[in-house]
Parts: C-alpha cells; structure tokens; sequence
C-alpha cells in the first residue's frame, strides 16, 4: 500500500475550488507553454468502439487530456479503459467518433505514425526483449526516434546508448543496465516498459495499470518515477490503485461501461457518490484507498 501520509500531502496541494464532475478542462496548464503545444494534448469525440461478439468497450466519449498534466483514468473492469487507451495509440481503429492529438486529426493515422508523432505507451503486460540487456532494449526502442542513422556501428551505437542513459535514471533502473531483460523481476520488467516509452520521447505517455502486481517498494519507486518525468510531457494513466492515483494525478476520469461517470481532482473523485456506486457494485465494498481520502 502506498505511503497515505504522503497522498494526503499531495491532496492537501490540490486546488480547493475545482469544479466537480466538470468535463470542461479547457484552463492552461502552466507547463504547456510552447506555442506549438495545444491546450487540449488528446481530444476526443463521440468516439466509440464496437467489438465483432457486440460488446461497446467505448460508447460515444466526449473527453479531453490537458498538455503537460497528469491525468489518471480509472473505473471497474471491462469500463473500457484499456482500449480507450488503445484507440488513442492506434492500436485499434475506432466505430465512430473522432481523435485530435495536439489539435491534429489523427483518428485515422497509424499507430507507428502516431508513435513517431509523440504518442508512447506502455501495456498491462509488458513485452521485453529477453536475451537483450536493459540498456538494450532501452536503445532499441530509442533507435526509431533517434537522430542516429545509416548501418549500425560501433560508434553509433554508443552514442545512442549514451543518450538513453537520462530514461534508465528517469525510470530508476540505471544498476539494472546490463542485467538480460529476461532475468528481472515483475516490478523491474515495469519500470524497463517505462524506460522504453521515454525512449520514443513522447508529449503523450499512456500507461496501462503500471503499479499492477508491484510490492509496496515497488509501488514506491514507480511514483519517484512518476514524479520524475518530463514536466512537458503528458501522462495519462490507468489504474485500479486509487491511493498511486491521488498520489500522483491532477485530474481522474471515471469511466464506467465505456461512458464517462465523472471527472475531478482526486479529491472530487473520491467523494463522489456516483463513483462510490460503481466501486460498490463492482466489489460490495468501496476501495480501502478510497475511503482514506475522503
Ligand atoms: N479484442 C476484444 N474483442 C472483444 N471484446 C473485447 C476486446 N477487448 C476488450 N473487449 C471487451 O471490451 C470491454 C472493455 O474492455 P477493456 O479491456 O477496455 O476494459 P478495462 O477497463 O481495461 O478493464 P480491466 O480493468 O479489466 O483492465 C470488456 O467487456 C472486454 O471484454
Ligand atoms: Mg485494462
């Protein structure tokens, strides 16, 4: 469980007079103030995704993710989480609707287009190269974003590999760099996936469950990696631990059968009644984290 004198820390940070379950978060961050930075880093609008079998992961939402913000997205299982995260990479195509990535169309752009254009993600469960070092496959995945071109030296490469050193710290892994990706632990294969996303040096940096499965320690050194990403960057972040979320977010969405529940400060959030419903009737009992930040 997450250290809750230092969520309550953080909470007390939040601004008090933030307007609850108000999908309108179109103020400025401080952050984002490049002029080539939109206000609104993903936009998204009536999308929806159908699935073959007929299940609606994602029924026409209506939502926006503020440049240079932390945004945490959260809601029961199967609320369509996964895969709102999966359309935004391009991972699938949506039914209907549209997705503006810093205030471009980019809906029907392909995922290593919307990849090279800043989108990165990590999946719930991460996928490594296993005989490769952690160094390795920090440099493989920075290899495509790279300024470093032509046949693969020597030289090139040490040069890319000395420019990945600053994700292996971001990510907190810098004495794993020479392990095989193969021989990490669960918490230490997460933090690699982290690493990996930095490397594609993204605006936008989508996470799918990252404190899943980790020990206290664990969870501990994801939220020191956390607060160690670029501020400029754009996080949005899936998770079930609500506790990491108030740790770590300006704002949480709340989805529920891939429709949007309600959007706050975590503050907001937790307080909410038609949030506290759905945890209720998911699970008969409303998160232990939840209820510590009420
Ligand atoms: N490829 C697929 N084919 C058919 N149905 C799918 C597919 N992927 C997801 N679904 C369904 O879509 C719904 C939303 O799934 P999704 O994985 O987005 O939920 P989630 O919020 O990420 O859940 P969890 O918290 O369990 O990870 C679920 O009912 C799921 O079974
Ligand atoms: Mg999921």
């Amino acid at each position: 469980m997450t250290d809750v004198s230092s969520v309550s820390a953080n909470m007390s940070s939040l601004p008090a007079n933030a307007s609850s379950a108000s999908a309108n978060m179109s103020s400025v961050s401080a952050s984002a103030n490049t002029s080539s930075v939109s206000a609104n880093m993903i936009e998204v609008s009536g999308l929806t995704k159908a699935f073959s079998g007929g299940t609606l992961a994602v029924g026409g939402l209506d939502l926006t993710f503020e440049a240079g913000r932390r945004h945490a997205v959260i809601g029961p299982n199967g609320a369509g989480k996964t895969t709102l995260l999966n359309l935004i990479a391009g991972e699938l195509r949506p039914t209907a609707g549209r997705i503006r990535y810093n205030g471009r169309d980019v809906t029907r752009t392909s995922r290593v287009k919307r990849s090279r254009l800043g989108i990165a993600r990590t999946f719930q469960q991460p996928t490594v190269w296993s005989t490769l070092s952690v160094a390795d496959n920090i440099a493989l995945a920075a290899w495509p974003h790279s300024k470093v071109r032509g046949k693969w030296r020597r030289g090139r490469y040490r040069s890319l590999s000395e420019s990945c050193e600053r994700y292996l710290e971001t990510a907190g892994i810098t004495a794993l760099a020479s392990r095989p990706a193969g021989a990490l632990a669960h918490g230490e294969r997460r933090m690699l996936d982290i690493g990996m996303a930095l490397a594609a040096d993204p605006r936008v940096l989508l996470l799918d469950e990252p404190a899943a499965g980790l020990t206290d320690q664990g969870v501990e050194r994801l939220l020191t990696a956390m607060r160690a990403l670029p501020e400029e960057v754009t996080v949005v972040v899936v998770e079930h631990d609500f506790a990491f979320v108030a740790a770590i977010a300006d704002t949480v969405t709340v989805l529920q059968d891939g429709k949007l529940l309600a959007t706050g400060t975590p503050t907001e959030i937790a307080a909410d009644a038609a949030v506290r419903t759905a945890y209720l009737g998911e699970s008969g009992a409303v998160p232990d984290a939840v209820e510590e930040v009420v």
